[in-house]
């Protein structure tokens, strides 16, 4: 039995408090689903900066569970704001923080905003996560944070100079968090995360991310664009993957196994090309009616890494983890959803 589903037995059994801070979002609104239907209670914090209620109902539902269960409690408010964050935290075991403003654009466009979630947030929710004597602060950082470092796969102690806003706020984050450990022995763990997708990650708005747009896109009968000549490559992760390294984070009893930041991927890498076709593949599968059509590329993107590939080894070592979805079974299952909500 692996560790994963080890620890899923457990949880079954044993009932725990989880604060998922940004439940409202793609990510968040998954962990939601996943701890409740494992039987866990659930509070949840968001101020749908980019988040959406139709998230929170839906991971309600595909849990089986009413809109006014009893083992989930929502609180709208800001991670800004140190008094929401030390309400939040109280008589909390676990806290999955996820909320932040994503995209590397965004942050180009208005530092300033990106900075006060993402750090002054941050530092906002590790102190209330401190002071309440959680047992786990587990945070969503990324893998933006190895910068223009041209090793491949990416190793979790080699990283370069951030090239975004962004980037930089996910590696004060780290900084943050080991500093947590050394000065007041609060032992988190980081989790960068690569390029993840999956069910209600949002096709829409100007920093949408590819995978998403894309379909959207195609299903529209709308002109898809990639920047660049199309070879830039990813590690796209699905969704399951992610939510087991956020619970196997959360229960890790090993001291080597805190304190620590891990890739979140694949250890593959899929061009932007190449991931078009798969896409177009799937759908035209599912959507016979639709015309299979070409991209149209066009410049790079400021601030994008060109490669981006991550060694998984640490995070399989110490923590256990054994991703069950790879990139074309990801695919699969986030296209079946994308056609029913979309088409
Ligand atoms: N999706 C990815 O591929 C990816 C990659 C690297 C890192 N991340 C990180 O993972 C986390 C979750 O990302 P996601 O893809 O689910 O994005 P998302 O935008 O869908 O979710 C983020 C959620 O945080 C909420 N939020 C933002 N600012 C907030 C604030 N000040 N107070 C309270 N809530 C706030 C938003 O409303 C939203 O519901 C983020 O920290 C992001 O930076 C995501």
């Amino acid at each position: 039995m692996s560790r994963f589903d080890e620890l899923k037995q457990h949880l079954r059994t044993h009932q725990y408090t989880w604060l998922i801070t940004g439940v409202a979002g793609f990510i968040g609104s998954n962990l939601l689903e996943s701890l409740l239907q494992l039987n866990q209670k659930v509070v949840g914090l968001d101020n749908f900066a980019t988040g959406y209620q139709h998230n929170i109902d839906q991971a309600l539902t595909d849990a089986g569970r009413d809109p006014g269960d009893g083992d989930f409690r929502f609180i709208e408010g800001d991670i800004c704001d140190p008094e929401t964050c030390r309400q939040t935290c109280s008589g909390i075991d676990y806290v999955l923080h996820q909320a932040a403003l994503g995209s590397v654009p965004r942050s180009i466009e208005d530092p300033l905003r990106t900075h006060r979630a993402n750090i002054d947030g941050f530092l906002n929710m590790l102190l209330a996560a401190r002071d309440a004597g959680v047992r786990r602060f587990v945070y969503a950082a990324s893998s933006s944070t190895y910068g223009d470092h041209p090793d491949l796969p990416k190793v979790e102690e080699n990283i370069g100079q951030p090239l975004s806003p962004y980037a930089v706020t996910k590696l004060v984050n780290e900084l943050y968090a080991s500093v947590f450990a050394r000065t007041y022995g609060f032992k988190t763990i980081g989790l960068r995360y690569f390029n993840i997708f999956g069910k209600r990650q949002d096709p829409d708005g100007a920093y949408a991310a590819v995978i998403p747009k894309w379909i959207a896109s195609l299903i529209a009968r709308q002109t898809v664009y990639i920047n660049g000549d199309g070879e830039t490559s990813r590690d796209f992760c699905y969704i399951d993957n992610t939510i087991q390294m956020n619970l196997l984070s959360a229960m890790a009893e090993d001291p080597a196994a805190l304190d620590q930041v891990y890739n979140v991927a694949l250890n593959d890498r899929t061009s932007l090309t190449r991931l078009f076709e798969m896409i177009q593949e799937r759908l035209l599968e599912r959507m016979p009616g639709l015309e299979r059509v070409e991209p149209v590329y066009r410049d790079f993107r400021a601030g994008d890494v060109r490669h981006s590939q991550a060694d998984i080894g640490k995070a399989q070592r110490l923590l256990g983890y054994a991703p069950s979805h790879r990139i074309g079974e990801g695919l699969d299952a986030a296209m079946d959803w994308y056609v029913s909500v979309l088409s």
